[in-house]
């Protein structure tokens, strides 16, 4: 499942400014937004980055925690189409499952608008998408990861993401795409970690015993930085150095794999904005004022990050900023 690219937009720090421009054009309106959970890092701040975005524009946001689970988001999507909102913003815990619900918000005429995450759905249920292209960024973790150990034979181990959800199945054909051909790297194991520090954690030990104590681990490539950070403590347990011993590579640039990176101990992240609601509400103003359909899949940038980067002071940046 890939996003089309009909957008790149800057997905730095600079894009978490408000912009005063908005303020008032989406005053009063009331907007529900359907959010996954709280499972990383990376969701906290796109929840905090949202309720922010949505304060400075005016609008009445209707916030609904699913606590991970699909059905929950259904029943919230559906409580939204009763009281008569007028948009909702859905990030998808999973790609399938969406048909029914999605049709009934637009026989109600009310414009839904995904966050961070695709589904498997006609495309005519969704005004537009607001996320990274997943299979870049599973591509460009890859490619570092290639490219730091040249021609040595380097056996992976993959974290992956929540199961059935667009960002774990993307972010793996992206990475595999990387490694195909290279007969000296070879992912020798796989298995998800929800997205989580304690299962990236707990699944990382699983690894480390299952290969004899971790020796024969070149590398570990989680599909955020939230398993990282729960693989570095698993390493350190097992009694070897992340970041030189096995290297670590991830997905989202938030603080704490900056701190972890500034000690030695991570190797390289994928930027992932957590500003996807700035973008949505402009597409949202721009087709109420003048009916602006926006492009189908707005998409964010990838940004690769290593310790080259100043990860203290990428560090300091970002640790205000709702992780
Ligand atoms: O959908 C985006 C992913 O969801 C983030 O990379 C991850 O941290 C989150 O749980």
């Amino acid at each position: 499942m890939k996003g089309i690219k009909t957008l790149a937009l800057g997905a730095g720090l600079g894009s978490l400014l408000l912009s005063a421009a908005w303020a008032e054009g989406l005053e009063g309106k009331v907007i529900g937004f359907s959010q996954i959970g709280s499972e990383s890092g990376w969701r906290a701040a796109e929840t905090s980055v949202t309720k922010a975005e949505a304060a400075a524009r005016g609008i009445d946001l209707k916030f609904a925690d699913a606590q991970q689970k699909q059905e929950n988001q259904i029943k919230a999507i559906r409580g939204f189409v009763a009281q008569g909102v007028d948009a909702i913003l859905v990030a998808p815990v999973v790609a399938t499952g969406w048909e029914e619900v999605l049709t009934e918000a637009k026989e109600a005429n009310i414009p839904v608008v995904l966050l961070d995450r695709g589904i498997e759905a006609p495309e005519d249920l969704y005004l537009t998408s607001v996320a990274s292209d997943q299979v870049v960024e599973g591509r460009v973790a890859g490619e570092w990861l290639v490219e730091a150990v040249g021609d040595k034979p380097c056996n992976v181990v993959e974290l992956q993401g929540t199961v059935g959800s667009s960002p774990a199945i993307n972010r793996k054909q992206g990475f595999e795409e990387a490694l195909a051909g290279k007969d000296n790297l070879a992912i020798i194991r796989s298995q998800t970690g929800d997205f989580t520090r304690s299962k990236g954690k707990e699944v990382m030990e699983g690894f480390l015993k299952a290969e004899g104590g971790g020796g024969n681990i070149c590398a570990v490539y989680a599909h955020n930085d939230d398993m990282a950070v729960g693989a570095i403590q698993a390493i350190k347990d097992a009694g070897l150095k992340p970041g030189s011993d096995i290297l670590v590579v991830s997905i989202d640039a938030v603080p704490d794999i900056f701190s972890a990176m500034a000690a030695g101990e991570a190797n390289a992240t994928v930027e992932l904005t957590p500003n996807m609601a700035g973008p949505a509400f402009d597409a949202l103003q721009a087709y109420w004022d003048a009916g602006t359909v926006p492009a189908k899949f707005i998409i964010t940038e990838s940004k690769l990050y290593t310790p080259a980067d100043d990860p203290q002071g990428e560090y300091e940046r970002r640790k205000g900023l709702g992780y």
